[in-house]
């Protein structure tokens, strides 16, 4: 097939190529320029197929709300391109732009700081139909909005709440229903049950694999938590210092992890059977040597050459590759 048009249905969900975003660090009463924080720095990440659920792993202050606000558009890159569904969201203007906005959803960690507590749970959910659909009868409204309450398990009744009425879950699935209201195809969602207690964090979980094969909607999830990414995802990045260094099928990363961050990222992870602490794989802090692996002064298996040369990608077949000198060792 040939044509613009075949073009755009053939195109990835999403396709990110060397993304970047440095912010300046600023000193002393004049605001100097100090330096900069390569918050993100150089990602590339591929979501192939409609439908499907990619991870972003990665502690905190590693770089992935940057990479999320930056990949949005809500704050400009300093190099780099973002195309979803093929088009450069850099280049959209007027209608294309509001539809890339109805298209493409967030949903954030923490659902309190999401929703104006003056605002009930209706009104807040009908805002994005009032703000994109103003000519939607009121009656029309409505029913979507209740409609939308019980495509995340919540009853009509729940319109006329406050914020405060309802448990850190129920807000979160509000926070849900809201980021539907416009029927997206893609959802961000950033740790969207971290800020949650386990027993809820389960039924959320569950609540977006449902969604995710009723609407048929693509995801992004970012979460510092591997046993999150591996419950809804297929593939995963993992990120350290605003660059991916392992991705692969989630299964296999899991299985086999093929780079000493990604290694430490696992063990961190509280395992039910094992009745003991984690014991500590990366070592703390240590600056990192220019022109080498980032990684490399809290790594246990750093060589000489790690502080010399910064490793490129290795590839270990089906969709796996690790930035490790040591990657194809395993
Ligand atoms: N607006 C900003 N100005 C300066 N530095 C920032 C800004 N936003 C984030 N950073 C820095 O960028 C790095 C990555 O932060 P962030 O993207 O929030 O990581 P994560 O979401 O993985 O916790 C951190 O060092 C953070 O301090
Ligand atoms: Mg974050």
């Amino acid at each position: 097939m040939t044509g613009v048009g075949a073009l755009q249905t053939e195109a990835a969900v999403l396709e990110v190529r060397g993304l970047k975003k440095h912010f300046p660090v600023r000193t002393g009463l004049l605001r100097r320029v100090r330096g900069w924080i390569a918050a993100v720095d150089g990602v590339d990440l591929v979501i192939e197929r409609a439908g499907t659920a990619h991870g972003l792993a990665g502690e905190s202050g590693s770089g992935k709300t940057t990479f999320i606000r930056t990949l949005l558009g809500l704050t400009p890159p300093t190099a780099g391109e973002v195309r979803f569904w093929g088009r450069d969201v850099r280049g959209l203007r007027g209608a294309d732009l509001q539809a890339f906005r109805r298209r493409v959803q967030i949903v954030f960690q923490d659902p309190t700081g999401a929703l104006d507590p003056r605002w009930t749970v209706g009104r807040a959910v009908a805002e994005p139909l009032r703000v994109h659909r103003p000519d939607l009868p009121e009656a029309e409204r409505r029913a979507r909005v209740a409609e939308l309450l019980e495509q995340v398990g919540l009853l009509p009744e729940h319109a006329r709440r406050y914020p405060h009425e309802l448990s850190g879950g129920q807000r979160q699935r509000v926070v849900i229903a809201r980021a539907l209201a416009l029927e997206p195809k893609f959802l961000v969602l950033d740790e969207p049950t971290s800020a949650l207690d386990v027993s809820v964090q389960a039924q959320i979980l569950n609540l977006l694999q449902d969604l995710r094969e009723r609407l048929g909607l693509t995801y992004l999830l970012i979460s510092h938590d591997l046993a999150v990414i591996d419950f809804l995802c297929e593939r995963t990045s993992v990120m350290y210092r605003g660059r991916i260094v392992e991705e692969g099928p989630v299964a296999r990363v899991l299985a086999r992890p093929a780079h000493p961050y990604t290694k430490a990222l696992i063990a961190s992870l509280p395992r039910m059977e094992a009745g003991r602490l984690p014991e500590p794989q990366l070592k703390a802090g240590g600056t990192a040597p220019a022109g080498g692996c980032p990684l490399a002064p809290r790594c246990p298996a750093a060589q000489a050459v790690c502080t010399r040369e910064d490793p490129p990608f290795i590839d270990l077949g089906g969709g796996h590759r690790a930035r490790c000198h040591f990657a194809g060792e395993v």
